[in-house]
């Protein structure tokens, strides 16, 4: 069956997986990238160099048997990216996401087809509507939610997350989106382990419960 996954979603100890404010200049505002610098010195971000232990071992699951993405407006670009018609999203002319890729957004437009195999779809849609799109254009495979934070909540919250695997970079942002709000006793739903590696970072994994 197809599974619904997050992956390398990374927060900090006090729960915001982006800092503020959220700009051109800075996608992770005061945050800048320090959430990601686990990642960054991995063989998975690199390609050529970097690290080929833990860190690289869990940041590769990303890819392997996700056959759809589905994003939020504020990952797809910065503040006014929808009045710029000519927006495609950080990532170039060759995205790495390399599947359909569900924008969620309350201001869609036409699609858009890049270079290898990334075509963005806009979706004013609920959760479960948008992951039936997703499931469809999957071709059997699993849907990644690539966040961000509001969007994960958005579909954890709505029950339609299988697994999640979580980053906590020991930093305290204090302000930025939060993951955690309003998600009380997620505990109950999933199987939780956690790992810390010895970049500093503690890798958490969540699977939901058969019930
Ligand atoms: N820490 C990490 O690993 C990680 C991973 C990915 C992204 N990020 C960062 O997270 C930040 C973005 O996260 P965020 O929480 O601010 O926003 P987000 O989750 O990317 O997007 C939220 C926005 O998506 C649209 N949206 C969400 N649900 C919708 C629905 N059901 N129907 C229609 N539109 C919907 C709305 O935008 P509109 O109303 O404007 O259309 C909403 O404001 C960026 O800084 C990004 O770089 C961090």
């Amino acid at each position: 069956m197809s599974l619904t996954r997050v992956h390398n979603l990374s927060i900090s100890l006090d729960g915001f997986a982006t800092g503020e404010p959220q700009s051109a200049e800075s996608p992770f505002g005061h945050a800048g990238e320090r959430l990601h610098g686990w990642m960054m010195a991995t063989r998975f971000w690199s390609k050529t160099d970097g690290t080929i232990g833990a860190d690289h071992a869990f940041a590769a699951r990303h890819d392997p048997g996700i056959g759809a993405e589905i994003m939020g407006a504020n990952k797809f670009g910065p503040p006014g990216w929808h009045d710029d018609p000519n927006w495609k999203g950080w990532w170039g002319v060759n995205p790495p996401f390399h599947t359909p890729t569900f924008v969620l957004t309350h201001r869609p437009r036409p699609p858009v087809e890049m270079e290898g195999g990334t075509t963005f779809f806009f979706l004013d849609a609920s959760p479960s509507d948008a992951l039936q799109s997703a499931r469809e254009a999957a071709g059997g495979k699993d849907v990644r939610i690539g966040g961000g934070p509001s969007v994960v909540r958005e579909f954890v919250s709505a029950g339609l997350v299988d697994y999640m695997h979580l980053v906590q970079v020991p930093i305290v942002l204090g302000r930025g989106v939060r993951l955690w709000d309003g998600l009380e006793a997620l505990e109950e739903q999933y199987d939780i382990e956690a790992v810390s590696t010895p970049s500093g970072v503690t890798h958490l994994t969540f699977a939901v419960k058969n019930n």
